[in-house]
């Protein structure tokens, strides 16, 4: 089979069907790694070939969970380029999480230095534009070994790529949600407001349930009152109501998604209403319109949300129209078919 031209001059890769791209692994060429020991600098790391990595059994991440990961992508462009979206807000929040989780941060330079790498030795396995992305997946760890509840003594700092398509099966259309009434993602003074490995497997069981049950997600309540909406799963919420757009407000049991402050930035842009504030269950489902939103889920309509013997349908199920509108320009700045009016995109060089 002859391989696939794409813009750049490179070679794509051929093993894959772009146009059957799910959010799901596949392996790809190289990734990054450095090291550091708890109070001394990160130096920049190098490249090595993708695969596994040999770690001591008692180390921090291992035991306490002591770890944190990102979420990012690099998208091929209508001028040509490759391009992250905002990627110096994925380095401070993880900044932010290495702060709360006793490690040592990884400065923004060696943080962008090792996207760029990765991106850039991974071309071939960058969609074609429209096709998807590739996932960024930076990752901190504590690797060195240690007993006693506390800091490890020596952190792995690593990136890996892999290309994706849509977060939800069935791609781009509007998805089912049930609120959970028995579990939390979060609590207040938790570590919900980062991006800490270990809040995410409490919420598999949850979302398996649910999935079982027919429904994409689980929608999380807060914590304390049971009332207001946090979190769709690894997304957050958005609802329209009378032509203003609200969103949960960050408390601290949030993440703070860049997704979601870039729909604030570009709705605020339109002209539009936007409100952070605390969004009750039963207000959003009684709103007009309501999406979820994340570098993976990107803004994917909600089509419905139940919440025990209730259930809202929102626009008979069909994305309603500030949803696609909100969508049509967030891809389009990403994909350079509109212009990036904010600077959010950041090039990767890639030669
Ligand atoms: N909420 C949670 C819990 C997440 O894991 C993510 C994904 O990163 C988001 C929200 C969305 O954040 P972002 O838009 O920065 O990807
Ligand atoms: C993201 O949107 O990048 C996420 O981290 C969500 C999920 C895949 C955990």
């Amino acid at each position: 089979m002859l391989p696939n031209k794409c813009g750049l001059g490179e070679i794509m890769s051929n093993d894959i069907d772009w146009d059957s791209l799910t959010f799901s692994l596949t392996p790809t060429d190289t990734m990054y790694l450095t090291e550091t020991k708890q109070d001394e600098a990160w130096m920049p790391g190098d490249l090595r070939p993708y695969g596994n990595m040999s770690i001591s059994p008692a180390a921090g991440v291992l035991n306490y969970g002591q770890g944190l990961f990102e979420g990012m992508k690099a998208y091929r462009t209508a001028n040509d380029r490759v391009v992250f979206f905002r990627p110096e807000e994925n380095a401070r929040r993880m900044q932010r999480g290495a702060d709360r989780l006793k490690m040592p941060p990884v400065p923004e330079s060696v943080f962008i230095d090792a996207v760029e790498q990765v991106v850039a030795a991974n071309l071939k396995w960058i969609p074609p534009m429209g096709k998807g992305a590739l996932y960024v997946r930076p990752l901190l760890m504590g690797s060195g070994p240690v007993l006693g509840v506390s800091p490890a003594p020596s952190y792995t700092f690593l990136v890996y790529v892999t290309p994706v398509g849509p977060y939800f099966k069935g791609g781009v259309t509007a998805i089912d949600l049930l609120i959970s009434e028995e579990y939390h993602r979060a609590a207040p003074g938790g570590s919900g407001g980062v991006k800490a490995i270990g809040n995410y497997a409490p919420g598999m069981m949850p979302s398996k349930k649910a999935k079982a049950a027919g429904y994409s997600e689980v929608i999380y309540l807060d914590a304390e009152t049971h009332s207001c909406i946090e979190e769709v799963g690894a997304a957050n919420f958005f609802c329209l109501k009378d032509g203003i757009l609200y969103t949960p407000e960050l408390t601290g049991t949030i993440l703070p998604g860049i997704t979601r402050d870039s729909i604030i930035k570009l709705a605020r842009k339109n002209g539009m209403e936007v409100i952070e504030t605390k969004v009750t269950a039963e207000f959003a489902m009684s709103a007009d319109e309501a999406f979820c939103c994340g570098t993976a889920a990107v803004i994917s309509p909600i089509g419905s949300i139940t919440k025990g013997e209730n259930k809202t349908v929102y626009g008979n199920g069909i994305p309603g129209e500030i949803t696609t509108a909100l969508y049509d320009q967030l891809t389009g700045i990403q994909s350079e078919t509109s212009p990036d009016t904010f600077g959010w995109l950041h090039e990767v060089p890639t030669n």
